[in-house]
């Protein structure tokens, strides 16, 4: 069985990028899993704090990611880049570096994103790059999804209900399944 956690980078109820995830989850083959896991109890990074020792939230995403098979990203994109709640989580979980590479190194990483805007996420993705890069993560180069006017595809009840974009998604999933499994 492939397991993979996904974390969203938004934490709104009605969040596309959530929905994304959810749909995706929805999606995944017999043999493998996606589990969803919020960043929503994650603090903001303080190095004092990190000093009285690493918050239950964050070791517990920590040992997630670090015993699933990959990461799966949904990133809204802010001012042409990352969340800044997405990427507090990724620092914390990067803390302390010495067990950095128990979570992050090798591990396999899918990025992708939703945004009522044109171009779909397509700058926070690439801005994700050498943030997992640093980390030694291995990112998933296949088919890009990135969802432009994600309102369109995603219903007011949150389900991607647009079927061109259930494909792209499904070959997406597939595709990046495909990889976790050759690598296993
Ligand atoms: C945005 N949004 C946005 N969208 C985009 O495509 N490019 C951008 O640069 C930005 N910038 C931006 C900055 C800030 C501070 C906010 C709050 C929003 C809009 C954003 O895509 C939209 O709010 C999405 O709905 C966020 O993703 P979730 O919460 O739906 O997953």
């Amino acid at each position: 069985m492939i397991k993979l956690i996904g974390i969203s980078g938004s934490l709104r109820a009605g969040s596309f990028n959530s929905a994304l995830l959810r749909a995706a989850a929805a999606m995944m083959p017999h043999d493998a899993e996606l589990r969803i896991e919020s960043i929503a109890a994650i603090p903001l990074y303080d190095g004092d704090v990190e000093n009285q020792g690493i918050p239950v939230a964050v070791a517990r995403l920590k040992d997630e990611v670090a015993a699933a098979d990959g990461l799966v990203l949904a990133t809204p994109e802010y001012n042409n880049s990352v969340p800044g709640v997405a990427k507090n989580a990724i620092d914390w979980m990067s803390r302390p570096p010495s067990d950095s590479r128990r979570v992050f190194g090798g591990r396999p990483v899918a990025i992708l994103g939703a945004s009522p805007g044109s171009f779909g996420t397509a700058l926070s993705q690439a801005a994700w790059l050498p943030v997992f890069r640093i980390l030694g993560a291995d990112i998933w180069t296949g088919p890009r999804f990135a969802l432009a006017r994600a309102n369109n595809a995603i219903g007011a009840n949150g389900d991607l209900t647009d079927p061109a974009t259930r494909e792209l998604l499904q070959k997406f999933v597939d595709g990046f399944v495909g990889y976790v499994k050759q690598r296993k």
